[in-house]
């Protein structure tokens, strides 16, 4: 029988943390999927404690990967606009190792894992051109890949809209937060894609996160790029998966170095 390669892939967002234990070559989840709120603040410190509870939980030793809802530059955190600002300048993928106890650690940012996997797995197999992954969660992330190759940490939910930034109105947090009827919130996510679309010359939107859930209630409002626009198949689970498809990577390729990005 082929040898599975499993690693642990870590979640985290700007409400929850997610982790569970993936079969990377299926794509599957080998372990229930654990969850814990986002420590307020959201201090480093906090968080790498939740992560290793996690991990601890499901009792898992060996390589994990890490979604990060931000930017990160040479394994330093160098944005993140939904947790507390003290993860700025953070070594992040240092934190996760002393936490963690682990040397094959791998963060990438959690939008950009949720691609991976449903690029890989999910709705984005197979398609060729250009791919825009959007995750509809506290804030906006996005993936972007042409002919299945990912362009890394892009930071698309930040376009400017309305004169600012655009998740402020197009998220799902932005919905909840502003009462907004689901026909109202449609027509500023449908400005933004259609943005996108005239930027980046899009050939499919696969929208995810927790926003996607309900996408029967919006789609139909989607107006201007509704053609253009498929669902996730791989629902939340798909950062946790695309963490953990970098984090077996990390072991494999990199050994011991880690700190994949
Ligand atoms: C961050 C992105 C992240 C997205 C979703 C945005 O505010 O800038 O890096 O992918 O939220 O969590």
């Amino acid at each position: 029988m082929a040898e599975t390669q499993q690693a642990l892939g870590l979640d985290i967002g700007g409400t929850g943390i997610k982790a569970a234990v993936v079969d990377v070559g299926r794509g599957e989840l080998v372990s229930e999927r654990v969850r814990i709120k986002t420590p307020q603040p959201s201090v480093p410190e906090e968080v790498l404690k939740i992560c290793a509870r996690l991990q601890k939980k499901l009792k898992w030793q060996g390589p994990v990967g890490c979604g990060f809802p931000g930017l990160i530059k040479d394994n330093v955190v160098t944005d993140a606009p939904n947790l507390d600002q003290s993860w700025v300048g953070h070594d992040i993928v240092q934190g996760l190792r002393s936490h963690l106890q682990q040397e094959r650690i791998a963060v990438l940012n959690d939008a950009d894992a949720a691609g991976v996997a449903e690029m890989t797995f999910g709705a984005g197999k197979g398609r060729k051109g250009t791919v825009v992954l959007i995750t509809l969660g506290t804030g906006i992330g996005t993936a972007v890949f042409y002919d299945g190759v990912l362009l890394p940490f892009t930071e698309l939910g930040h376009l400017e809209m309305y004169g600012k930034d655009a998740e402020l109105s197009a998220s799902e947090g932005a919905r909840i937060r502003d009462g907004l009827s689901w026909k109202k919130w449609a027509a500023h996510l449908d400005h933004y894609l259609s943005r996108l679309q005239y930027l980046l010359g899009v050939d499919l939107f696969i929208l995810g996160g927790g926003g996607s859930k309900k996408a029967h209630k919006f789609l139909p409002h989607l107006k201007t790029v509704g053609s253009k626009v498929m669902t996730a198949e791989m629902g939340n689970l798909a950062g946790i998966v695309g963490a953990a498809m970098r984090g077996a990577e990390s072991a494999v390729v990199r050994g011991a170095t880690g700190g994949l990005l």
